[in-house]
């Protein structure tokens, strides 16, 4: 078998979790390999809304399905063990259905406050990170510095940690940071107490297990957080996250060599938000994008920040496409768009120098205040003026819709084999 991989194409936020759990019943594997509690994947079903962070989306699918978090990821155990607490409080047996691998790297309060402290020593310039120690902890991967999941299970731990810890002390005193020495401890004691829950979970070298399941013919999903023009190698650099977002993530991130990957689904909105600084070509700052944020909801799962809102960019779309190997398109939000008498789609960009390329050039993300230095072309194409949110089948679509769709495929091409149009897990077409 060959392992499918779910990733965004944009700039996160795009609907994987709800894709995700779509999926899951055709699956006997779902597992995350990149990211942390920076993500928040929305799952909706029943009536009831579900919000995940660090744990995959196919823990409500019915049926044997594993969830995998990977060695990709960064776990922080405070977190983790609430998320799961609330799942358990669902009546999901997490324990039974969950493996971590012990190569994960671990979130520590510390890489909290460094977090914290780099945003605040940027000003303006800052990313507007989601606060949760992505970056110190990916940091510390890199510079060989980290601790992994498996070390809280080894005589060695408490010298790591206290060694780290120190560490991050004395970086954050050269920082300046202001830290509340009581508020810390505290801290402390309940991340310590947290890694005691993480040991009740099945820790293992979870690429053993993945490529023994595949060996054996179970199949797995791969899903991926943030997007790719978040990814640290190709997105709008340094406004990205601090991992590899795109598919090659998804072979180091779990250990599947590049050969297993099958099918690679490639999730956006039918037009695009970002949160956070950084720069958006197809930004609208005017009642518009506001109309879209409103209609949307496009206010961040994790921080609650305001999603900035615009047109669909297909020179990102495009270049997301070619990096990730995207088989399948899934257009997500279609519903938002209902009540627009025109869409915008971007098709160019023109450059500073005047010339206009399609190719998603590198001064995208270059300018230091985050703002595009590139200026869009559009196409308009006519709006469909039709409530989508209750149709399941293709044929229930309006044509001036499905006109949309085609353009994307004819400009991208590359198949859109899923709709949504709307937050619910049944609000979904398959259409091939
Ligand atoms: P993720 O991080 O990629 O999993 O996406 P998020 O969960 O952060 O954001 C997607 C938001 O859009 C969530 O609030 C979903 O419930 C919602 N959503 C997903 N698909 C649709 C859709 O087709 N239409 C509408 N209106 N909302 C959707
Ligand atoms: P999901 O999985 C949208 C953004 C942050 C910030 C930048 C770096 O829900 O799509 P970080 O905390 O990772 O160091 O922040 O990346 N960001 C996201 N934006 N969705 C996410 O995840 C994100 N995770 C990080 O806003 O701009
Ligand atoms: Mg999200």
């Amino acid at each position: 078998m060959k392992a499918d991989i779910l990733l965004g194409l944009q700039w996160g936020d795009e609907g994987k979790g709800k894709i995700v759990d779509v999926l899951a019943p055709d699956y006997d594997i779902v597992a995350r390999f990149q990211g942390g509690p920076n993500a928040g994947h929305t799952l909706e079903f029943d009536g009831h809304k579900h919000v995940l962070r660090s744990i995959p989306s196919g823990v409500f699918a019915k049926g044997a399905i594993t969830n995998v978090i990977g060695n990709g990821v960064v776990l922080d155990p405070v977190l983790f063990r609430k998320e799961a607490a609330e799942l358990e409080a669902d009546g999901v047996d997490l324990h039974s259905i969950l493996r971590i691998s012990k190569k994960a790297h671990l979130i520590m309060p510390t890489h909290r406050l460094l977090d914290a402290a780099g945003e605040a020593s940027m000003g303006a310039g800052k990313i507007g990170t989601t606060g949760k120690g992505i970056g110190p902890t990916y940091t510390d991967k890199i510079s060989r510095h980290g601790i992994r999941v498996g070390d809280i299970l080894e005589d060695h731990f408490d010298a790591m940690y206290a060694a780290a810890r120190d560490r991050h002390m004395a970086q954050l005193a050269q920082m300046g940071a202001n830290i509340d020495r009581a508020d810390f401890e505290a801290k402390e004691t309940e991340w310590l107490d947290a890694l005691e829950y993480i040991r009740s979970f099945e820790l293992t070298d979870t690429e053993h297990f993945i490529n023994r399941s595949l060996n054996s013919d179970l199949s797995v999903l791969c899903e991926g957080a943030q997007g790719t023009m978040l990814d640290i190698d190709f997105g709008s650099y340094p406004f990205v996250t601090s991992s590899n977002t795109v598919a090659a993530g998804a072979c180091t991130g779990l250990g599947l060599a590049p050969g297993r990957i099958g099918r690679v689904y490639g999730i956006f909105k039918a037009y695009c938000t970002r949160v956070g600084s950084g720069p958006f070509p197809t930004e609208l700052f005017d009642a518009t994008g506001e109309e879209i944020r409103s209609i949307g909801h496009e206010y961040g799962a994790v921080t609650g920040r305001e999603r900035r809102c615009g047109w669909l960019d297909l020179v990102a779309l495009k270049y997301a496409v070619m990096i990730n190997g995207a088989t399948d398109l899934i257009m997500m939000k279609s519903d938002v768009l209902d009540s627009f008498e025109t869409i915008k789609v971007c098709t160019a960009y023109r450059m500073p120098d005047g010339s206009v390329t399609e190719e998603f050039p590198f001064c995208v993300g270059r300018n230091a205040a985050g703002v595009a230095d590139v200026e869009p072309v559009y196409d308009t194409l006519p709006g469909w003026l039709t409530d989508i949110s209750a149709a399941r089948r293709e044929s229930e679509l309006p044509q001036a819709f499905l006109d949309y769709v085609h353009y994307i495929e004819a400009k991208v091409g590359v198949p859109v084999t899923i709709l949504s149009v709307g937050p619910d897990r049944e609000q979904t077409i398959i259409r091939r």
